[in-house]
């Protein structure tokens, strides 16, 4: 059994990771981390194999730091931090990040990147829940950063959005354009429980996006 603790499990993804987790077989849920709740990621780590982090952009690397110290391997899933300080952090603690766990969100910033390296321009749209406190969102700058080009990014925030991503590119009397919906975010826990089964057996530590764990020439 892998040993689980969740950072941020009072909120909108770390509560619906707490359940994913629950309901794997091969996992236990061993700490729900928030101070919503009244317990500190220090409080957890004890008792954990890997700590999944949805908090906060200015809290992330604090909870990374304290997890690699530990040993506990992290997953995060959030966004809007430097992870390249994340290399730096002493501990035996393996780290993957991905800005996005959905599959489908996966395959279409490899299809983009694709598409950049033949087409003239793009430009990405991204549309996403008003709660949300980073923008441009980590899927589209992850995305602008894979694609060839200078890509300009264009954010919106309305209620009623989950996670959305449109990727238009424009040559000579056409476009193309990639669409990607998380209706639900149940979408990202796939990929989130393949992320806690794979991450101790890194060969490298941190790594970037899922789809070092779903490609071979990733
Ligand atoms: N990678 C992905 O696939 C993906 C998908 C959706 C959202 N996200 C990202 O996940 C993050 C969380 O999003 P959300 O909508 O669940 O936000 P949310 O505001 O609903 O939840 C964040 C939770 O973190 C808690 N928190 C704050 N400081 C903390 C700390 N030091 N330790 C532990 N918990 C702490 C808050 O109390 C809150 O309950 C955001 O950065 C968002 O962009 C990533």
């Amino acid at each position: 059994m892998i040993r689980v603790a969740v950072a941020g499990a009072a909120g909108r993804m770390g509560a619906t990771v707490c359940d994913a987790v629950t309901g794997a077989e091969d996992m236990e849920l061993t700490g729900r981390a928030d101070p919503e709740l009244g317990v500190s990621v220090d409080d957890v780590l004890g008792d954990a194999d890997v700590l999944v982090d949805f908090t906060r952009p200015d809290t992330a690397l604090e909870n990374i730091r304290l997890a690699v110290g530990a040993g506990v391997h992290a997953v995060v899933g959030t966004t809007g931090f430097d992870i390249a300080e994340i290399a730096a952090m002493p501990g035996d603690g393996k780290v993957l990040v991905a800005p996005n766990f959905a599959i489908g969100a996966v395959l279409m910033m490899r299809f983009a990147t694709e598409a950049s390296r033949i087409m003239a321009k793009a430009e990405i749209i991204e549309l996403h829940h008003d709660r949300k406190l980073d923008a441009p969102s980590g899927t589209a700058a992850r995305t602008a950063e894979l694609m060839q080009g200078d890509v300009p990014i264009h954010s919106v925030r309305l209620p009623g959005l989950v996670a959305h991503q449109e990727v238009i590119l424009g040559d000579v009397g056409q476009t193309l354009t990639i669409r990607h919906d998380s209706t639900d975010r149940t979408s990202f826990m796939p990929g989130v429980l393949l992320a806690v089964r794979r991450v101790g057996t890194l060969p490298s530590s941190p790594v970037v996006g899922l789809e070092a764990l779903l490609f071979d020439d990733a």
